[in-house]
């Protein structure tokens, strides 16, 4: 793996349910620390909006593991390029989010991304949230957390977040919609989404965001004191 003996860039991996509030903790803890970030969940969803844009049906495996090799994605703040346009807000949608869903269950797809993540661990290092960050993209992180908060709390979270942004939302059907989600991404067998032995439980029900954060700071800094 690491055959020169250089150690590898540290990394916090959080991993945790849809809209848990994972993305937004986990960036600005890499700002805090000027770690690089890695949303993986926007590759999944990039990945799906190419393959409808290629008419790449969602449960055709081989071709979507050939169309996520092919497809050159570049992350830029919030900002997302498809081989080089930007894609915008549609892949932010509820919609697009369940068809990364779908996509996510295929192991040769999951596994057509794998290296694409690895290549992020860069120096001074990185912060990374998805489903599988601790348990299976990197797996000797030097911090895992799992992030979560009740099912009700995190709909009305993407509740407030969409309706900020301009989006139409209903609450009950966020809500119907996030536990079809975490059913999904907990009980499929390639990658599923739980919290590892080693990794810390961070319940954010009655956290706000800064407190999150400092959660997280705390638990790498003891982390690394003792290393
Ligand atoms: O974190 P998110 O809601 O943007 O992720 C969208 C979907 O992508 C999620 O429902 C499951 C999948 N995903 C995954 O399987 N593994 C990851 N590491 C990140 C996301």
């Amino acid at each position: 793996m690491n055959s020169n003996a250089t150690p590898l860039p540290p990394v916090i991996a959080i991993d945790g349910p849809s809209a848990s509030g994972k993305g937004t903790v986990a960036a600005l803890v890499a700002r805090e620390l000027g770690f690089h970030y890695l949303d993986s969940g926007a590759i999944y969803r990039v990945t799906a909006h190419a393959a409808q844009q290629a008419g790449v049906a969602l449960d055709d495996e081989p071709e979507l593991a050939r169309l996520a090799h092919r497809i050159e994605p570049r992350f830029d703040g919030v900002e997302i390029y498809l081989d080089g346009a930007a894609v915008g807000d549609v892949v932010r949608t509820e919609e697009a989010g369940r068809a990364a869903s779908r996509i996510a269950a295929l192991p040769a797809l999951r596994a057509a991304l794998l290296e694409r993540q690895r290549a992020l661990r860069q120096p001074p290092g990185l912060v990374t949230d998805g489903r599988d960050m601790g348990s299976v993209v990197f797996p000797d992180a030097t911090l895992k957390i799992f992030l979560t908060a009740t099912a009700e709390e995190r709909a009305q979270r993407r509740y407030k977040q969409l309706i900020e942004k301009g989006f139409d939302a209903s609450l009950a059907a966020l809500l119907q919609d996030l536990r079809e989600r975490d059913a999904r991404d907990a009980a499929r067998s390639a990658a599923p989404l739980r919290q590892t032995a080693d990794a810390a439980l961070l319940d954010t029900t009655n956290l706000t965001i800064q407190q999150a954060v400092a959660q997280v700071l705390r638990w790498y800094r003891e982390t690394t004191a003792t290393l």
